[in-house]
């Protein structure tokens, strides 16, 4: 999938488009169908709400999951990120974030390139998101909210909260929320499961709690350009990834034919993933 000229214009203005209903409700329904059994293994890369059993976070099922090892060879999510960053692009991070009903807890308002430059030491920020939605965004499950245009401001000053949640963030500063968003405003994309997102590594986000009755689980891809790979092995590989090759893309249908895919954690994540340390 290619993006248009008036797309990437949007893109670079406000940080973010979106695409509502991408994903076909069969195409997501193999998705979401796999979510419950991953979620219920008791695996590190399951990251839990601070104050339930709820995951709030699942790392890397791309490495061990067939449907999710689909997804991440999708072209309908890669071939835009290429396209924007002029390069061939490798999984720096890959989430499936749960936001379950009453329990999902607040995302502080951040920007990804923040962490990765400061944890990762990744060079400049040639990296995309990609959210899909699993389930409906509407604004009582937690839906993503962006300041458009606040990806130009470059890196943001920014401060370790490893107490507020059960994840540590580099997160900003209310005086400087309140100046972006005097500025840019706060938007946030909702829509059926099967919408996708495509975000700046700059633009600064964040997302409340969720007390509705309805879970809302999203997929997050975190795309580096190639060149720009990580240069610091500080957090573990099932966060962030230490495989820099390539993407290669599965045909369109992926998510609905048992293409063939490598799933190299599946029987247990490698002792080595879990090691960090500052060498590159
Ligand atoms: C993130 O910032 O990585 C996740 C935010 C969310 O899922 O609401
Ligand atoms: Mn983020």
């Amino acid at each position: 999938m290619q993006l248009e000229s008036e797309q990437r214009s949007r893109l670079d203005r406000d940080g973010y488009l979106f695409f509502p209903n991408l994903f076909q409700p069969d195409e997501i329904a193999v998705l979401i169908d796999e979510v419950p059994r991953l979620y219920a293994e008791r695996r590190q890369e399951n990251v839990r709400e601070k104050e339930s059993d709820a995951v709030r976070t699942n790392f890397a099922a791309h490495m061990y999951s067939a449907p999710f090892a689909r997804l991440a060879r999708h072209p309908r999510l890669i071939e835009p990120a290429m396209q924007v960053l002029g390069e061939p692009v490798y999984m720096h991070q890959f989430k499936i974030n749960g936001k379950m009903a009453f329990d999902g807890d607040v995302w502080q308002w951040h920007q990804d390139f923040g962490t990765w430059k400061n944890d990762d030491d990744m060079p400049a920020p040639r990296a995309m998101n990609v959210a899909i939605f699993l389930d409906e965004v509407n604004e009582f499950n937690g839906p993503l909210m962006f300041i458009p245009g606040s990806h130009k401001q470059g890196v943001i000053d920014a401060t370790h909260d490893t107490s507020t949640t059960s994840y540590p963030l580099w997160t900003i500063s209310h005086g400087t929320i309140a100046r972006l968003v005097a500025r840019g405003g706060i938007v946030a994309p909702k829509g059926s499961a099967g919408s996708m997102v495509l975000f700046h590594s700059c633009l600064v986000h964040a997302s409340t709690s969720n007390l509705s009755p309805w879970n809302r689980v999203s997929v997050y891809l975190s795309l580096c350009a190639v060149s720009n790979h990580i240069r610091r092995f500080k957090r573990p590989e099932y966060i962030a990834h230490r495989d820099f090759t390539p993407i290669e893309c599965l045909p369109d249908d992926c998510l609905l034919k048992d293409y063939d895919v490598a799933l190299p954690w599946k029987s247990g994540t490698p002792q080595k993933a879990g090691d960090t340390s500052l060498a590159a």
